[in-house]
């Protein structure tokens, strides 16, 4: 059999990953829906009570070699992950419930699985938070620090990490943003350096959101940080130096859980046979306090460019104006609190066939967004804990091989994004692949025909 014409190739050496030794820290800025949900959703597998599903990390497995060869290990048994049983959780939100509190009220898990992880979500208590109503309307909460300035709030933010590192014994820790969606901002003169940016917080500058103040802290005590909300937050040049000089990778933005998810999987699909799209509508109504936040024309604002951005870069209308050039695309969210966390979203899409004959597909998800959201958090702070360990990816900035959970996905300066859903998980995996010094694999798979 010829290698030279090979389904897969070689990759460059890869640095070494350092072993998961000892107990990882998630520490969650924002202890709504979404973080409640992972965390007890953690504590509910650990006790045997529930499965891991809708997690790569723990449920899925990655193709070595040959599709002849037969080597398919789970993706936690090929690359050093943290076990889930290593895992301990703080957090900071605005208002003092503790996680079993905040769980009842997100309304997300029954309570008859909440009771029986009880004194567990019951110990996890969230700090007072950073916080500033300017940047979320819709909230207002009384569990805040107080500070005179931007750089007083970082300080005991950077005071809780030590604070958690010496109570918790944990080796290692992850950060990861599961607070609300700010109001829309975009980056300026005070994001551009550490120099500047150090400037601005001494001086309370408005460009600064609460969210940013995290990642600050995180980064500069060398800790990872995840964006699971569309802010800006580290999508920024400040938060890039920070991120390579402290070897702390970050990632982002907005997870992408239910109608995006879905809108990558048919777009690249359309695309793949060369239909063309004339519209895209999309509607969502939605019940919970992310709904209410998004209620806020500012911070849905946030959340529309993110969900907005896909569609042009799947399908490339500078390189199919006949098919893309002129295709409308709208989104709406509805705040609608009767539906709670089951959101249920519309899409409507009109599209073109041979000679031009138009189709419509009708899209309609009755889905559960915390549900969704919870597998993709557990993911990547285990990810995000193996690229801080990883020689290779520790002093990259940005991790772009964790795009696949990602509406926004963050990349290298002046690269567009990929959100074609497919071509993310092949970037994933043959990252893992990559990292342990595996054959890449390509798919050519001529070598089956010699
Ligand atoms: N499927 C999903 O649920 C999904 C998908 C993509 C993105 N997101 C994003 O994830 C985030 C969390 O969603 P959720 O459904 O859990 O919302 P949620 O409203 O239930 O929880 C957010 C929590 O963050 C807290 N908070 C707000 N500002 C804070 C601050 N500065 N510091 C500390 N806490 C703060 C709020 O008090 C609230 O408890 C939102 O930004 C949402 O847009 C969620």
């Amino acid at each position: 059999m010829a290698n030279k014409k090979s389904e897969s190739k070689s990759s460059a050496k890869p640095g070494a990953i350092a072993p998961a030794k000892g107990k990882l820290g998630v520490m969650m800025p924002g202890m709504g829906a979404v973080a409640t949900t992972f965390v007890a959703g953690v504590e509910a597998v650990r006790k045997g009570i529930s499965l891991p599903i809708g997690s790569l990390t723990q449920m899925g497995t990655i193709r070595l070699g040959k599709r002849t060869d037969g080597r398919s290990p789970k993706i936690k048994k090929f690359v050093p992950l943290a076990g889930l049983n290593d895992m301990v959780f703080t957090g900071w939100d605005i208002f003092e419930d503790d996680m079993y509190a905040a769980a009842k009220n997100a309304g997300v898990l029954e309570t008859s699985l909440l009771d029986q992880i009880k004194p567990f979500l019951q110990s996890v208590k969230p700090r007072p938070a950073v916080f500033d109503r300017h940047y979320v309307k819709k909230l207002d909460g009384k569990h805040v620090k107080k500070g005179k300035t931007k750089m007083d709030l970082a300080e005991q933010l950077r005071e809780d990490i030590r604070d958690f590192q010496k109570t918790s014994k944990t080796a290692r820790q992850v950060m990861i943003w599961c607070g609300s969606t700010e109001i829309f901002l975009k980056q300026s003169g005070v994001h551009a350096s550490v120099k500047s940016f150090e400037k601005g917080l001494l001086k309370n500058d408005e460009q600064i959101a609460p969210s940013m103040i995290y990642a600050y802290a995180a980064l500069m005590e060398g800790v990872p940080f995840a964006n699971g909300a569309p802010n800006l937050t580290v999508d920024l040049p400040v938060m890039h130096e920070l991120s390579r000089r402290n070897h702390a990778p970050i990632c982002g933005k907005d997870f992408k859980s239910g109608q995006t998810l879905m809108k990558t999987v048919i777009a690249p699909g359309l695309k793949a046979r060369m239909l063309g799209l004339d519209g895209w509508f999309s509607t969502n109504i939605l019940g919970n306090r992310d709904g209410e936040v998004l209620d806020d024309p500012e911070s849905f604002k946030t959340k529309e460019e993110s969900k907005l951005s896909v569609l042009e870069y799947i399908l490339q209308p500078d390189l199919y104006p006949q098919l893309y050039s002129k295709f409308y695309h709208k989104v709406r969210i509805n705040y609608y609190p009767p539906r709670a966390d089951n959101k249920e979203s519309w899409d409507n899409i009109d599209i073109f066939g041979w000679l031009g004959y138009p189709m419509q597909i009708k899209l309609n998800f009755l889905c559960r967004d915390s549900i969704l959201a919870a597998p993709i958090v557990l993911d990547l702070v285990l990810f995000m804990d193996l690229a801080k360990r990883s020689q290779e990816l520790s002093g990259l900035g940005v991790q772009e091989w964790l795009s696949l959970y990602f509406k926004s996905p963050m990349t290298a300066p002046g690269l567009y994004p990929e959100h074609d859903l497919f071509i993310q998980t092949m970037k994933l995996k043959n990252t893992l692949r990559h990292l342990k010094g595996e054959e890449l694999i390509t798919h050519l798979g001529l070598e089956y025909y010699d």
